[in-house]
């Protein structure tokens, strides 16, 4: 019993480490001035990232086609590319951080940064207990806004989410702890100012792309603190959107919702908790063609990173199909970060030529094997259809 009042009280001190850190981070989102303005930010340094697995791979070809798509502004130095080789599983293993301290440094060096997938250690895998560096990266930038565009003309399906992206299951995702061999616990937490401002940016872009609806998905009637907590700034900030309809949907439902045909062609413009964020935007990257084909934009006040919204495919690295990768999904990342930037007619045209090749003209098929073509091939082919888009 004295034994059990002991490791009470220890949880009790770990939780008490854990709000205070949280409440800091509060006080810190409070006190960030504006976005800065990427698009009148000259000279701009894009950080690459390969990261882990097929990263480099899929990598290699979307610093390609970037590389020829921008050459006029890299030759004129308005642009300038910085190759960050380490942020692996190897190093992060080595210095036992999800980011090393000189990698972190680089990564700083550049306000845009385009990342490959990274591996994590999962529980019980043998390795040391190490946060993602994507959740790490997302924490250490502040990148809020997780941007997350899904399209499918022929389905007419049009819909960006907006997943909140530093707090709620991830905020201390790492540092669940067991109080006794009885019993573990994780927290999940959000802040006022947190919820505000990823809230605040869905309308935001609902208003700037001429959207009518803005839904928010949570599971308020279950989590009823933070969820609820998401869901009351929801409707306050919504209110001030009066051109703008607000719709509510728990996330089991909506798991439901968007496989089912007549109801998901209404959504728009989704915003949601970080967890149920992470889930719908597999989910709805599937109906589209797969996770290989969804990118990702990481958006924060200062930083911004552009990722693959897949993870590095070990498997497919063992079995010795990594040159079968799909570099879809982080080509379609490398166009929101050219819209990012300012650089909306780049952007366009790659956006565009993805369309030609995975949807329309689909000359190439990648299967993820040797039935399909290598991601070299896929590049080709894609640098050609760009040579015929305007
Ligand atoms: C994503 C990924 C990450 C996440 C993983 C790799 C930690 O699934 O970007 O959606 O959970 O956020
Ligand atoms: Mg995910």
């Amino acid at each position: 019993m004295e034994n059990l009042e002991h490791q009470i009280s220890i949880a009790c001190e770990k939780f008490a480490g854990l709000v205070r850190e949280q409440l800091t981070r509060a006080e810190a989102i409070k006190a960030q001035g504006e976005f800065t303005d990427y698009g009148s930010l000259r000279p701009l340094t894009i950080g690459f990232c390969g990261g882990d697995g097929i990263g480099p791979i899929i990598m290699a070809e979307s610093r390609r086609i970037l590389g020829s798509l921008l050459a006029g502004p890299l030759q004129k130095g308005e642009i300038i590319f910085r190759d960050i080789a380490g942020l692996t599983i190897e190093n992060r293993i080595l210095a036992g951080k999800a980011i090393p301290d000189d990698v972190l440094e680089e990564l700083k060096g550049c306000p845009v940064i385009l990342k490959g997938p990274t591996a994590t250690p999962q529980k019980g895998d043998g390795r040391p207990n190490i946060e993602s560096a994507n959740v790490a990266m997302r924490k250490a930038l502040d990148l809020f806004a997780n941007v997350r565009p899904v399209k499918v003309a022929d389905l007419g399906i049009d819909w960006t989410f907006f997943r909140e992206n530093t707090e709620g299951a991830y905020a201390v995702g790492s540092k669940g702890f067991e109080i006794s061999p009885e019993l573990a616990v994780d927290f999940t937490m959000v802040t006022d100012e947190g919820c505000r401002r990823i809230i605040e940016t869905a309308f935001d872009y609902a208003v700037k792309n001429g959207k009518t609806k803005v839904t928010a998905v949570t599971k308020a009637n279950v989590i009823k603190t933070t969820d609820g907590k998401f869901l009351e700034i929801f409707h306050e900030i919504g209110a001030k959107y009066s051109d703008i309809q607000r719709d509510e949907r728990y996330v089991d439902i909506m798991t439901a919702n968007l496989i089912d045909d007549r109801v998901r062609k209404g959504f728009q413009v989704m915003v949601l908790p970080n967890l149920y964020g992470d889930i719908i935007t597999d989910e709805a990257a599937q109906i589209q063609g797969g996770v290989g084909t969804a990118g990702s934009a990481n958006i924060g006040k200062k930083y911004a990173m552009f990722e693959a919204i897949h993870g590095s495919a070990d498997r497919m690295m063992a079995e010795g199909r990594g040159d079968y990768a799909n570099p879809s999904s982080l080509l379609r990342a490398a166009a929101m970060l050219l819209a990012h930037v300012g650089l909306a007619q780049e952007s366009r045209r790659l956006d565009r030529a993805l369309d030609i090749c995975l949807q329309e003209e689909k000359k190439l098929r990648i299967t993820g094997d040797k039935s399909g073509a290598t991601c070299r091939q896929f590049g080709d082919y894609i640098m050609e259809t760009l040579a015929k888009v305007e």
